[in-house]
């Protein structure tokens, strides 16, 4: 059986105060009340080390929102896959739509994080979504698969089982529109079918795909009862305990 999932993608939001006093808030949440799926929280590099101390790792998974293309060296700026990994965080967000579109993420680019993530026991939350343009040109199918092909295609199916997908329509991101449940769950079945295609049906069938866009509590239960939507990655309503806690309740 997939994994049902719900992750916050801080981004660049919170201080190192703030951030641990969140960890804090959401760990001693749900140690009080179990949550009935696997939550991670994602946040910038320099909260890691910090909030991998204070989380119990059992409760609450923690990732990166990004890093390097290359293995170590004379990357001024640049953090690692191994980097990442010794903090203690178990993921990293690759392929997000901000990191395509304002720092040139390329597939190729992103083939080679993914590689390198996996090469280090992370496990890759990998982000795929079509623009408002290629929505209203109906080609999200065609987006969607590309995106799949360009970066994560390539990897063995013993690989391929430590990535999840998140599925985040780039117009629905931050900016209050949510994809209908209906809509969201066309391209969930859409992506599933082709993993199956890629991978076998079994694959695809343990494949955790996340929607992420606006996602809060309030939509959060509607988006969740679909049959292939497997929870959601988080922006702005991951960076307020209780209001990530109410997605995270979405799944009682
Ligand atoms: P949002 O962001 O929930 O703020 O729309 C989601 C994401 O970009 O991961």
């Amino acid at each position: 059986m997939r994994k049902k999932i719900v992750a916050g993608n801080w981004k660049m939001n919170k201080n190192l105060q703030e951030g641990i006093e969140l960890a804090k808030e959401l760990n001693e949440a749900l140690a009080a009340e179990k949550p009935n799926c696997d939550v991670v929280i994602c946040t910038p590099f320099i909260h890691l080390a910090k909030v991998s101390d204070i989380i119990n790792h059992e409760v609450i998974g923690l990732g990166a929102e990004n890093c390097a293309d290359k293995e170590k060296g004379a990357f001024t700026g640049e953090v690692s896959a191994e980097m990442v990994k010794s903090t203690g965080a178990e993921y990293v967000i690759l392929g997000h739509s901000e990191r395509r579109e304002y720092y040139n993420e390329t597939p190729e680019i992103l083939k080679e994080k993914v590689l390198l993530a996996l090469a280090n026991g992370l496990k890759v939350i990998f982000c795929i979504g079509e623009s408002l343009e290629q929505r209203e040109a109906n080609q999200q199918n065609e987006v969607v698969k590309a995106e799949l092909e360009g970066s994560v295609f390539n990897l063995s199916e013993e690989q391929f089982a430590n990535i999840v997908i998140a599925y985040e329509p780039i117009w629905a991101i931050g900016t209050g529109k949510t994809a209908t449940s209906d809509q969201a769950e066309e391209i969930h079945a859409y992506i599933r079918s082709v993993i199956a295609d890629k991978y076998g049906k079994e694959v695809a069938e343990n494949t955790s795909i996340l929607y992420g866009g606006s996602c809060k509590a309030s939509n959060a239960p509607e988006l969740f009862a679909k049959p292939d939507i497997d929870g959601g990655l988080i922006g702005g309503a991951s960076l307020k305990c209780a209001d990530f806690k109410g997605i995270i309740d979405a799944w009682k």
